[in-house]
């Protein structure tokens, strides 16, 4: 068993379960029932103790998402996938909406000027990062469900057993 990737395959996971649970739990429980229940002031304080927190969380499960995404491609599935132009276009669609991702991530939770006018609009721009992320999700599903092509590397992949070898 590789453990390695075995870790690079929790911390993905763990990474995607954490940051998208909470912009969840944050855009449809905890923002409607803060601005139901709490005064404006009340409101501005939790929520800047939450940012104050939360910042810590999404800045280390973009670090885990980036070294266990680019472990994963890089040491793994691109090998599993040669010659297959739709793996790798799927990676490169996922990469590029995972950084638009992160963007707002960055500026919904970080508490500095530059990205006061989308926290501002953070009921808007959090319901955008949920839709993306559920996307991401989508796609990369879509990506371990592709059958292997097969090379000299690769455990030869039966019609009947699509899903991937290299579960480990
Ligand atoms: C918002 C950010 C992201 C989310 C929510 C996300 C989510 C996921 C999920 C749920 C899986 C399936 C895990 C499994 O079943 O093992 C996955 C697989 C993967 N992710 Fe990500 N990911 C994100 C960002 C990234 C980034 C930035 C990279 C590359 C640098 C990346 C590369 C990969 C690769 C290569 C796989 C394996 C796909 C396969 O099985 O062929 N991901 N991702």
């Amino acid at each position: 068993m590789d453990i390695l990737a075995l870790i690079m395959r929790w911390a993905h996971i763990l990474s995607a379960v954490t940051a998208v649970g909470g912009v969840f739990f944050m855009r449809f429980v905890l923002m409607p029932s803060a601005q139901a229940a709490l005064s404006q002031e009340a409101h501005e304080s939790l929520r800047a103790a939450i940012l104050k927190r939360w910042q810590h969380v999404v800045h280390t499960c973009i670090l885990l998402f980036l070294v266990s995404g680019f472990y994963n491609y890089l040491l793994i599935t691109r090998h599993l996938h040669e010659d297959q132009p739709i793996y790798h276009m799927l990676f490169g669609i996922k990469f590029i909406l995972a950084l638009a991702v992160f963007t707002l991530a960055l500026m919904l939770s970080s508490t500095r000027p530059w990205s006061a006018a989308v926290r501002a609009n953070a009921r808007f721009w959090l319901a955008v990062l949920a839709l993306l992320s559920v996307v991401i999700i989508g796609m990369s599903g879509v990506m371990r469900a592709l059958p292997h092509t097969p090379s000299p590397g690769n455990a030869p992949v039966m019609a009947s057993d699509a899903q991937n070898p290299q579960d480990v």
